[in-house]
């Protein structure tokens, strides 16, 4: 298979865990490249229900080696949790699973900050601790999990974040609230137990593509959530999108093939921030029961809106995307009409890309174009052609719109409930 990066093209939640979950049996190694356990990646594996955070989906397949690239930030206590999860459901975590040693650390002041800093800025974040590792990382002041291994200069490293934190805290008024000798001991003892799985990851990656094998990129959130081409600031801290693949781990632009783009048959968003074909009332509440809208990691209401072609259609061009799966069909089964975003609106002027300014997007006004439902049963079909004509054609409409030939519909959460479109790029790479 060729080397390939799985992304959102929408606000995440997608389903990227499930594809990357189905190509993974054709690939060697799984590399996550960005974000922490701020992701929730649901897998379904032989009728068990798996939620990922920090750890690759490629996790459930044996023989498959993991990586987890020096653009994530690890939360030592969540990855702990996330590993005995999985060993005690009997998955395999052992010398398959690698961490980058550039990945930086979550720390306990970082979700002191991100508590301050939502009371004020109100993103709605994870509060994970993301954003403000991140920040520390930019900032020249953060620890990374080499460091974890060399312990004697940890003290002097920490002292400049804490240093900052200590400057915020003033700043704000409040009182510190981390004990960081305690820390020092904490994170000595967590690098010490994983000594061996501490590694430089972008050279692994290298020697595993000089074998021949083959990668699959693993996004977390997604295009519109990136810190550059997202609706900032309402995004998160990281490079989701497609090229935060090479960056985060290490591997040259030039050795990824593909771009696999992942979209529900509509639109969600968690969190703040403009969402043009959000629904409103009862038939949001509808589509969020029936297609279980609720966030993985923080079990919040997602907002559920009509698919946006113009977002999709802006993260097709931003990712180079390949060929685009179409997830969960199936949840707009019993509706009588469908709607689809395909332009915007704005003071009286037609808009088709994306403004970078979300006071703007706010201000839009979607233009919609409206199918006819199918009223029927599309749940758990695998083949195309058994679908109702009325889902062909808004699944070929949706292609056309966004300027990605489509793939993959995904008609349930089960590995099988699943629709290759032959022909397709992708059909190509399973086979
Ligand atoms: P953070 O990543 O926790 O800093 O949150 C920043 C924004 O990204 C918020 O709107 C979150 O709801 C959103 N976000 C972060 N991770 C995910 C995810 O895995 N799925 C959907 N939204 C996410």
């Amino acid at each position: 298979m060729p080397n390939i990066v799985v992304v959102g093209t929408q606000w995440g939640d997608e389903g990227k865990g499930k594809i990357v979950d189905l190509l993974t049996g054709r690939v060697q190694v799984v590399a996550r490249y960005n974000g922490g356990h701020n992701a929730g990646h649901t897998v379904i594996a032989n009728g068990r229900k798996f939620a990922l955070r920090l750890i690759p989906s490629g996790i459930l397949h044996e023989g498959v080696l993991c990586l987890m690239g020096p653009g994530m930030v690890v939360e030592p206590e969540a990855f702990e949790t996330e590993t005995e999860g999985l060993r005690e459901a009997g998955v395999e975590v052992a010398d398959n699973l690698l961490v980058s040693d550039r990945a930086h650390v979550i720390l306990p002041h970082h979700f002191e900050l991100e508590k301050l800093w939502e009371e004020r800025r109100k993103i709605g974040t994870t509060r994970r601790g993301i954003g403000p590792a991140y920040e520390d990382k930019a900032g020249r002041r953060g620890i990374r999990l080499g460091d974890l291994l060399r312990p004697a200069a940890l003290p002097e490293k920490l002292a400049l974040a804490r240093d900052h934190y200590e400057m915020v805290c003033r700043g704000a008024g409040v009182a510190p609230a981390v004990d960081w000798a305690a820390l020092v001991d904490r994170l000595a003892a967590f690098g010490e137990r994983h000594r061996s799985r501490i590694v430089d990851v972008a050279m692994v990656l290298h020697a595993q593509l000089a074998r021949g094998y083959s990668v699959l990129c693993e996004g977390a959130q997604a295009t519109l959530l990136d810190l550059d081409h997202g609706t900032y600031p309402f995004v998160t801290s990281s490079s989701a999108s497609a090229g935060g693949a090479a960056v985060g781990l290490g591997l040259a632009p030039t050795r990824i093939d593909a771009v696999l783009g992942i979209a529900k048959a509509y639109t969600t968003r968690v969190g703040s921030g403009p969402f043009p074909t959000e629904m409103g009332g009862e038939l949001e509440e509808k589509v969020r029961e029936k297609g279980g809208e609720y966030g993985v990691v923080t079990r919040r209401p997602r907002r559920c809106g009509w698919f946006d072609g113009v977002a999709t259609r802006y993260s097709v061009r931003v990712n180079g995307v390949d060929s685009l799966a179409i997830i969960k069909l199936d949840v707009l089964d019993e509706l009588d009409e469908i709607r689809v975003c395909t332009s915007y609106r704005h003071a009286g002027v037609t808009v088709d890309a994306m403004p970078a300014d979300v006071e703007m997007l706010a201000e839009c006004e979607p233009v919609y174009e409206t199918l006819p439902g199918w009223k029927s049963q599309t749940a758990g079909l695998r083949e195309f052609a058994d679908l109702p004509q009325a889902a062909k054609d808004y699944v070929t409409r949706l292609g056309e719109i966004v300027g990605a030939e489509v793939g993959l519909v995904s008609t349930g959460p089960d590995r099988d409930d699943t629709i290759l479109i032959g022909r397709s790029a992708l059909a190509t790479w399973f086979a």
